[in-house]
Order: structure tokens, then sequence, then C-alpha cells
């Protein structure tokens, strides 16, 4: 029998409600297909923060890796501890120890579930969105000098490597060129960012030589933000920075009709290290401890998961069953217009498996 070790991380809010259920989808999938999923659960969180003074214990990295994967809610308690500790000491810390330097998020409007697009029916919406995920803007170096002073100042600088920005644009690439159209979306700002994205140009140009058969195509952030509102046919994969690739992932959440929807894969596409799932959207302060948190990004998150353990059929129909719901509209959370609670739209998934 098929064995996959997974650490599973309930973490804050509606991590905590989305996780299990989407759980429960993935073991019914395990079940059919012949394989176990081995999970621990760790209750790292703001609480635990709260009683240890740590996001997780000291010796959290080898715990986490020992597993074959990670399996993410979210994180974040604002009201328990500041979110830039929270989450410095915990997902930030875990995409750069363990080398994760791929947010592989897709983008893709469900049929049944317009989002604001409706007004254009038969659109197709099918993009996936390469983040470099281990430096850029999001490297936490910098500093703050003569600190609540008149004359106080704060830096924190983006740190673009070669080593980083090639292996990012050569994953993009391949991924181009694994899907029909062949078209990459480069999104830049190199208009006014005159070091870090002129680099990261010359660095997709490079790269580009490589890949012929790929077109590329450089659009400034803030032109690309309006395109995949106003012509989101046109886009296919995009490679973007780190903080690029979170904000225009979440406009991606908005154009599929729901942050409850996208999920994505933080990767080490060497498998030195276990890679990890997770919804695109966070703790969910608003909605959490109600039952109503839409669990269809957990349930996405861990269906990229079981693609990328090799389990491909049960994560097609993982998916599969997840569209299905959808299309039907019948079980759906109050995200989407509906009035099903997290349990219910999970159970309606995993009955469709069988
Ligand atoms: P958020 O994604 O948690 O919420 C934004 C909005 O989307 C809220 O109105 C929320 O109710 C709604 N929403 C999100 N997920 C939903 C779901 N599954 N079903 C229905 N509605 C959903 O973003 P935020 O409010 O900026 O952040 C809240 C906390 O989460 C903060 O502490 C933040 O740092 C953290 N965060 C964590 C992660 C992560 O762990 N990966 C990601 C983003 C934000
Ligand atoms: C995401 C989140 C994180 C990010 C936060 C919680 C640090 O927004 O995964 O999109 O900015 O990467
Ligand atoms: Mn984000």
């Amino acid at each position: 029998m098929r064995r996959h070790s997974i650490a599973v991380i309930p973490g804050d809010g509606i991590g905590k409600e989305v996780t299990p259920a989407a759980m429960m989808v993935l073991e019914r999938a395990a079940r059919r297909h012949g394989f176990v999923l081995d999970a621990e659960t760790y209750p790292w969180n703001c609480d635990y923060y709260v009683e240890t003074g740590r996001m997780m214990p000291k010796d959290g990295l080898e715990k986490l890796r020992r597993h074959d994967a990670i399996f993410l809610g979210a994180l974040g308690n604002p009201a328990l501890v500041p979110d830039h500790i929270a989450l410095r000491e915990s997902l930030l810390l875990w995409r750069q120890a363990f080398d994760l330097y791929i947010n592989l998020r897709p983008v893709k409007v469900l049929p049944g579930i317009p989002g604001p697009l409706k007004e254009r029916p038969g659109l197709s919406v099918d993009m996936v969105f390469i983040r470099e995920n281990s430096e850029g803007e999001y490297a936490g170096i910098g500093g703050r000098l003569r600190q609540g002073g008149d004359d106080e100042v704060a830096i924190q600088t983006t740190v673009f490597t070669r080593k980083g920005v090639e292996r990012v644009m050569r994953y993009a690439f391949e991924e181009a060129r694994r899907r029909p159209r062949k078209l990459l979306a480069c999104a830049t700002k190199s208009n006014a960012l005159n070091y870090t994205m002129v680099f990261w140009d010359e660095v997709c140009a490079e790269v580009a030589k490589e890949y012929p058969d790929v077109e590329v195509r450089k659009y400034h952030v803030d032109a690309l933000a309006a395109r995949m509102i106003s012509a989101p046919e046109t886009l296919d994969v995009v490679v973007t920075s780190n903080l690029f690739g979170d904000i225009l992932t979440d406009l991606g959440g908005a154009l599929q009709g729901s942050l409850g929807l996208p999920a994505g894969g933080n990767l080490d596409p060497e498998r030195r290290n276990p890679s990890l799932f997770e919804p695109v959207h966070g703790s969910a302060p608003d909605i959490a401890g109600r039952g109503i948190a839409n669990p269809m990004a957990a349930v996405w998150a861990g269906s990229l998961m079981l693609d990328f353990l090799g389990e491909t059929e049960a994560a097609r129909e993982v998916m599969e069953a997840l569209e299905a719901v959808a299309a039907e509209g019948r079980v759906l959370t109050p995200d989407l217009g509906g009035s099903a609670t997290t349990e219910e739209v999970a159970k309606a998934i995993a009955d469709k498996l069988g």
C-alpha cells in the first residue's frame, strides 16, 4: 500500500474549520485509490504562541522535515500576535528554510461560479501564477532606526539573486511549454524599479532564449492587474516576484468569485524538503468560528498536494468533484451566495467521489 506522510497544520481562525473538512475529502479519495495519508496534526498557531512564546517548538523544522508534504490551513490572529511576527516565524520561515521557491497558484473560473465577469459568459479564465517564493520583497532584510523619533527611518530591501530569478523563470517557461498556448506573461515594474526589476527583465530575456517555442509578453504589474479584469483570456502562465504574485493572486481569487476558492502549492521542485499546500486566503477572523467558511480552497490545495505526491488520478477526481458541486450550485457557502456550512460543502464534494 502506498503511504504519504502529511504534516497537517490547521493554524488559526477558519484554518481550523476548512482543514479538517478538506482532510475528510482527501481521505475519502485515498481510500478509493488505494493509498494511505499518514496525517499528523500540529497545534501550531497564535494560541500556541501565547502559551509558549513561539509559533512552533524549537525542533519544529526537524519535525516538519520528516514528512512528505505539509498541509496548512491559515495562520494569523492579529488580536493575539502581531501579524509580522506570527507569519515571519511560521509560513514565511518555512518557505525560506525549506527553499520552497515556487508558489504555484492556478486562477481558474469554474463553470457555475462566474464571479464578477458574469456579463461575459463563455469567457475562459484559466491562468497559472508562478510566484517567486523565497526572496524578492519578502527577503526580510531591513531595519528601523531612531524608532518613534521625528527622524525615524524604516528600510526594507528587495533581494533578487541571479540564482533565484533564473530558477523561477525557468520553472515558469517549463510550465508555459507544457500548456497548449505556450504563452508566458512576465510581471515587471522596470519603469520605476530601476535596479531589481530591470535585472528581473534581463534574466527573463536570457532564459527566454532557451524556450523559442514559448511566447513571452512583458507587462508592468499595474497594467497587468487591469488586464486580469478587462482581458483575462489573454493570460495563461504569469511569472511574478514575491509581492506582486501575492497581490495578483488575491485579485485572481476575486475574479474566480471568492477568496474561498483559490489555492496554491509552495514547492521545492527538487524535492529536497516537504512542499507546502494551502489556500490563498488567510484565517478570516471576520467569519471564524461560525462554520460558514468555504472549504473549496482547502480542498483545491489538497488536490494540488495529491498531484505533487504522484496521486494524479485521485487529484483529478477531487478537482472534478469540487467542480461538479460548484456547477450544480446547490450546496455552496455564503461567500458564493449559498447557505451551506463548511462541513456540508465538504461532504457534498466527498459524496461526489462515491
Ligand atoms: P483573509 O484572506 O483571511 O480574508 C479576506 C476576506 O476574505 C475576509 O472578508 C474573509 O472573510 C474572506 N474569506 C477568506 N477566506 C474565505 C473562505 N474560505 N470562505 C469565505 N470567505 C473567506 O485576509 P485578511 O483578512 O487580510 O487576513 C486575516 C489573517 O490571515 C491575517 O492575520 C493575515 O496575516 C492572515 N493571512 C494568512 C495567510 C496564510 O496563512 N496563508 C494568508 C493570508 C492572510
Ligand atoms: C499568502 C499570504 C502570505 C504572503 C502572508 C500571510 C505572509 O498573504 O500566502 O498569500 O504574503 O505571502
Ligand atoms: Mn496573500
